[in-house]
């Protein structure tokens, strides 16, 4: 099975996408975390990428979709996979068609700006492992390290109040057309965000059992 998280910035989908990864046993892929990586190794592709996401701007597609490209080559996909922030323009979601992957099931993610603009400003990552964490809704153990590899956790650079209202506009300006477009494919379901996480994980499983 394959299945794209679509939904606006921190609207939950690296969460959630995490939870559908272990409970169907398939590879949550997030472009997100692929290119933090890219750019704490310094990499060619990471050097590109930095000033976009630190601006609240999507990396351009010819870099993502090559990314795209050699992730799901990968034998870990051959069963399926779960892509977690791509695509995020209508060339991406083109490029994933014209490539012959198969599609079943697109799950939009649906919650406020206002909660968004909130929920942000709580949330601690793990740059070494890409765990995702929040204060208040998925508290890590110990408040200053990542309870999967130990390493110290942060805040990221772009969920600066600022930037997160910046890529909340990138978000409906490019993004968000894409539910016109899966809609129109028949395979688009919507999810509405919770307040707490495994609400919305509850809500999620539903949608992927069918
Ligand atoms: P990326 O890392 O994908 O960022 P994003 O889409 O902005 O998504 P986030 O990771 O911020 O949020 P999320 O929806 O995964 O939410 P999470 O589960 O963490 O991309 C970063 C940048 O890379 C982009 O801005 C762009 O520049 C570039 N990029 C990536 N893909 C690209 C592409 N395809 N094309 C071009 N550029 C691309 O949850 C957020 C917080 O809320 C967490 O703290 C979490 O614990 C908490 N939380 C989650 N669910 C709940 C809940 N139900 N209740 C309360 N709290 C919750």
């Amino acid at each position: 099975m394959n299945i794209i998280f679509l939904g606006a910035p921190g609207a939950g989908k690296g969460t959630q996408a995490e939870n559908a990864s272990a409970e169907l046993n398939i590879p949550a892929v997030s472009t997100g975390v692929i290119l933090r990586e890219e750019v704490a190794s310094g990499s060619e592709r990471g050097l590109k990428a930095k000033s976009f996401m630190e601006s609240g701007g999507l990396v351009p597609d010819d870099i993502i979709i090559d990314i795209i490209k050699q992730r799901v080559a990968q034998p870990d996909c051959a069963d399926g996979f779960i892509l977690d922030g791509f695509p995020r323009t209508l060339a991406q979601a083109e490029y994933l068609e014209k490539s012959g992957v198969n599609i079943d099931l697109v799950i939009d993610i649906h919650v406020p700006d206002e909660k968004i603009i909130t929920r942000m400003g709580g949330r601690r990552s793990c740059l070494d492992c890409g765990a995702s964490y929040h204060v208040e809704y998925k508290p890590s153990k110990d408040a200053k390290t990542c309870d999967s590899c130990s390493a110290e956790l942060v805040i990221r650079k772009d969920d600066k109040p600022e930037v997160v209202l910046s890529r909340l506009e990138t978000y409906h300006k490019q993004t968000a057309p894409l539910k016109d477009f899966y809609e129109g494919r028949g395979k688009l379901k919507t999810v509405i965000g919770q307040e707490e996480v495994a609400d919305t994980t509850r809500l999620t499983m539903e949608v992927l059992k069918g």
